[in-house]
C-alpha cells in the first residue's frame, strides 16, 4: 500500500468502496492475529502532568482537576483484580508525573511481576533512557507512547517542550524498541490542523516503527486547553483539514490494520465516547483485536478526564469487565487467554 492509495481511502465517501475497507482489515485481521480480543486493565495511576499540551485535559495549566497518585498498594490491588478477571495485563497510565520516581515505579513493577503473572505495560511519557533500561530490568514488558502527529511543525505547536529539552517521541519509540519492550504508539484524528497528507504520513510511520501496538481515536476538544477552541487552528478548507470523525477513525484503525498486519490495536475510549452504542464493536469488526477495559478505582476516573464525557467514568472495574465481554461475544468473537503478546514480536523472535 503506497501514499496514493492510503490517500484515496482516506478521502473517499462512497460506502460501497468503505464497506470493501471494511471487509479487507476485518479479514486481515483475522488471518494475522484471529478472532480472539485480548483485554488489558488500564489503571489510571496519576494524573499529574507537567506539561502543556494543547489537546489534553491534564495539561499543567488546568488548574480546575483535582490532582491525584495512587498508592503503590492501590495500584497492586487493581492488578490483583484485573488479574482475578482472567485480564493478562495490566497498563499502568499517567500524565509525566515526576513524582513517580524512578525507584517506586521499579518497586511496584517488580511487585506486580512477583504477585501476578500480568504482562506490564507502562504509558508513563516521556521519561529518560536509564528509566526505561531500568524499567526494562525490572520485567516491564511494553511501553505505549504516541507519537500523536508526524507532523513536526503541528507537533510542536500541540505539544511544546520542556525548557531545554527537544521532544522526539519518534526517537524514543527507536529507542524503546531497541530497549526490548514492545512497542505501541498512534496518534489522534482530526487535530486542528492536521491534513489528509499529515493523516497518511503517520499511516506510513507505523509501518516504518513496525509497531508492535498502535492506538488511535478520535481529537475531543477539551475546554481547558489551548487548541480547546477548535475555530482558532482550524483549517477553514474541508479539503484539506482531517475532520475528528467516527468514521475517519474507522479509516484510521483499518488502513493500520493492512499496513501493519500483526500488530495489536485497540478499540479505544474516545472511538467509545464519540458512539457509546456502538463504537467498540464497529472499531473490531474493521481491523481492531484488542480492548483496555477501566480497572482504575471509580474515586480517580472523573479526574483522569483527557477528554470531556469519557466514556466508563461512572463505572466499575466490574462494570467495564461485563459490559467488553457483552461487546465482544455480541459480535461473534472470542476473549482472548493468556498475555496476548505481539504476533508481530513473535515474529521478530522467530
Ligand atoms: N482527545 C482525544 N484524545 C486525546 N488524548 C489526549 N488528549 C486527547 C483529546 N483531547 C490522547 C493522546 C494521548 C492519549 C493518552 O490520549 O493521544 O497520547
Ligand atoms: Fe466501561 Fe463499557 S467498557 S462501561
Amino acid at each position: 500500500m503506497e501514499k496514493e492509495d492510503i490517500l484515496a481511502w482516506l478521502r473517499t465517501t462512497d460506502e460501497n468502496e468503505l464497506i470493501k475497507l471494511w471487509q479487507m482489515a476485518d479479514q486481515v485481521r483475522q488471518q494475522n492475529v484471529g478472532q480472539e480480543v485480548h483485554l488489558r486493565g488500564l489503571i489510571e495511576i496519576s494524573n499529574i502532568c507537567v506539561r502543556k499540551c494543547g489537546y489534553c485535559g491534564l495539561n499543567i495549566e488546568n488548574t480546575a482537576i483535582g490532582r491525584y497518585r495512587m498508592t503503590e498498594d492501590e495500584i497492586v490491588e487493581c492488578a490483583h483484580e484485573a488479574a482475578s478477571f482472567g485480564y493478562g495485563t495490566v497498563v499502568m497510565q499517567a500524565g509525566e508525573d515526576h513524582g513517580i520516581a524512578t525507584e517506586w515505579m521499579t518497586g511496584l513493577i517488580q511487585r506486580i511481576k512477583r504477585e501476578t503473572s500480568l504482562a506490564v505495560t507502562l504509558s508513563l511519557g516521556e521519561r529518560t533512557d536509564e528509566e526505561y533500561q531500568t524499567w526494562f530490568a525490572a520485567g516491564a514488558d511494553r511501553y505505549l507512547l504516541r507519537f500523536e502527529t508526524s507532523n513536526r511543525t503541528l507537533y510542536d505547536r500541540i505539544h511544546p517542550p520542556l525548557a531545554g529539552q527537544p521532544s522526539d517521541r519518534i526517537a524514543l519509540l527507536r529507542r524503546l524498541k531497541q530497549i526490548g519492550y514492545e512497542t505501541g504508539s498512534g496518534v489522534m484524528i482530526g487535530i486542528p490542523g492536521q491534513t489528509y497528507d499529515d493523516l497518511a504520513n503517520d499511516i506510513l510511520m507505523f509501518r516504518e516503527l513496525d509497531l508492535d501496538m498502535i492506538g488511535v481515536g478520535p481529537y475531543i476538544p477539551h475546554q481547558a486547553t489551548f487548541l480547546g477552541n477548535p475555530e482558532l487552528t482550524t483549517y477553514a478548507d474541508k479539503t484539506v483539514q482531517v475532520p475528528n470523525s467516527e468514521e475517519m477513525t474507522y479509516k484510521t484503525i483499518a488502513l493500520s490494520r493492512l499496513v501493519c498486519p500483526r500488530a495489536n490495536i485497540p478499540s479505544t475510549t474516545a472511538l467509545a465516547t464519540v458512539n457509546t452504542e456502538s463504537g467498540r464493536e464497529l472499531g473490531l469488526s474493521r481491523g481492531a483485536n484488542i480492548v483496555m477495559p477501566n480497572v482504575t478505582p471509580r474515586k480517580y476516573r472523573a479526574l483522569y478526564e483527557i477528554y470531556p464525557s469519557k466514556a466508563c467514568i461512572d463505572e466499575t472495574a466490574s462494570d467495564c469487565r461485563s459490559c467488553m465481554s457483552r461487546r465482544i461475544l455480541s459480535i461473534g468473537r472470542t476473549i482472548g487467554t493468556g498475555r496476548g503478546d505481539s504476533p508481530n514480536r513473535a515474529k521478530h523472535r522467530e
